[in-house]
């Protein structure tokens, strides 16, 4: 009889051996929970494309929010859909803006929770677009061209106001070239030199976000995003973003989606030495909700297995929807 010279199961024959030896360990430190905020009063209403996650109008919040905080998660990430939508956005960069309101009511709460801001127009134009347009006509239909750096200031002033009304982190997903340079320099001006921005840098032009577009009622109207959001057929280019965004004091590098991008993620943690982060989206959670509700897949598990590639990948931190389940879980003991 000969005998196998390598046994690699002597290191798996018991739960016990098995925890010694593993690489990889999520915790509820690693998470950031999103959260629509709405405006009305006593909204709970849940996004029928993502089941679990709701709208919740200001003087529903705190319910919300508690749990949160009482269960470990350590951010929340807000999104806002305000009441009243123009060509540029305004709602987005109002003093009375719903994510303002919304900062200031969560820090008056929770002061050590950490509110991060998502800074982008998209959810504020009546275009549906991440930044100013320039409409014309072309055979009949309406079309349209982003622009860059007239965009740039009004991204600024989000920023500096989200800073104002407390956020604790600035996180741009707008795509516009030189974003992170014009916010670093925008919050510094105007004395938040301490808040970090969490650069979106990495942000493909991706289906993925389906349901969210329903959720934060961001479709564009006319279009794609596909002139400033990224090709999903480049890595390569990513390093290129993620590179720029360094250059101009990004503090955390985000791969936005994350689960057809581990490669991404494993290239930027490879190059950089930013905390990095990924992006779980709504099109990620949906998917699974709705074959776990088919009984098709065990929900926990393929969570689990999920948040785990993404930190094998190399990620610090990840934004996803399923944060307050996986806190539990984690709670519960190992699966
Ligand atoms: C805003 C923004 C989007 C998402 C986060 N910030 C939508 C988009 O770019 O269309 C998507 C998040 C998700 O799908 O969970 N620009």
């Amino acid at each position: 009889m000969t005998f196998p010279i390598v046994r690699h199961r002597r290191l798996r024959q018991s739960a016990a051996i098995r925890g010694m030896v593993r690489e990889t360990v999520i915790t509820v430190d690693d998470f950031v929970q999103p959260i629509f905020v709405t405006y009305g009063s006593n909204v709970k209403n849940e996004i029928s494309s993502m089941p679990g996650v709701f709208h919740f109008s200001l003087d529903r919040l705190q319910e919300e929010v508690k749990e949160i905080v009482e269960l470990g998660i350590p951010a929340v990430l807000l999104f806002g859909i305000p009441e009243q939508k123009d060509s540029v956005g305004t709602s987005a960069f109002v003093e009375t803006g719903i994510v303002q309101e919304a900062t200031r009511l969560i820090k008056s709460w929770y002061p050590d929770l950490l509110v991060v801001a998502d800074t982008c127009l998209c959810e504020f134009t009546d275009h549906g677009h991440c930044g100013m347009v320039h409409t014309f006509e072309r055979d009949g239909h309406v079309c349209g061209d982003v622009l860059n750096d007239e965009s740039l200031e009004l991204l600024v002033k989000t920023a500096v106001s989200q800073a104002q009304a407390g956020a604790d982190i600035i996180a741009p997903s707008n795509m516009m070239d030189g974003f992170v340079q014009a916010i670093r320099h925008g919050l510094d001006e105007a004395g938040y030199t301490h808040v970090p921005i969490m650069s979106y840098s990495v942000k493909y032009a991706s289906a993925f976000y389906g349901p969210f577009r329903e959720a934060a009622d961001s479709a564009p109207q006319f279009g794609d995003r596909k002139t400033y959001q990224m090709d999903p057929a480049n890595a390569r280019e990513a390093l290129r973003e993620a590179e720029t965004d360094v250059l101009e004091g990004a503090d955390m590098l985000m791969v936005k989606p994350a689960l057809a991008y581990m490669d991404v993620i494993r290239m930027l943690r490879d190059q950089f030495d930013l905390p990095i982060v990924a992006y779980n989206v709504s099109g990620e959670y949906s998917m699974v909700k709705a074959a776990a509700k088919q009984g098709w897949i065990n929900e926990r598990a393929i969570v689990s297995e999920m948040l785990l590639g993404m930190k094998r990948a190399g990620a610090d931190i990840i934004i996803t929807y399923f944060a307050k389940d996986a806190a539990r879980w984690l709670r519960e003991g190992r699966n």
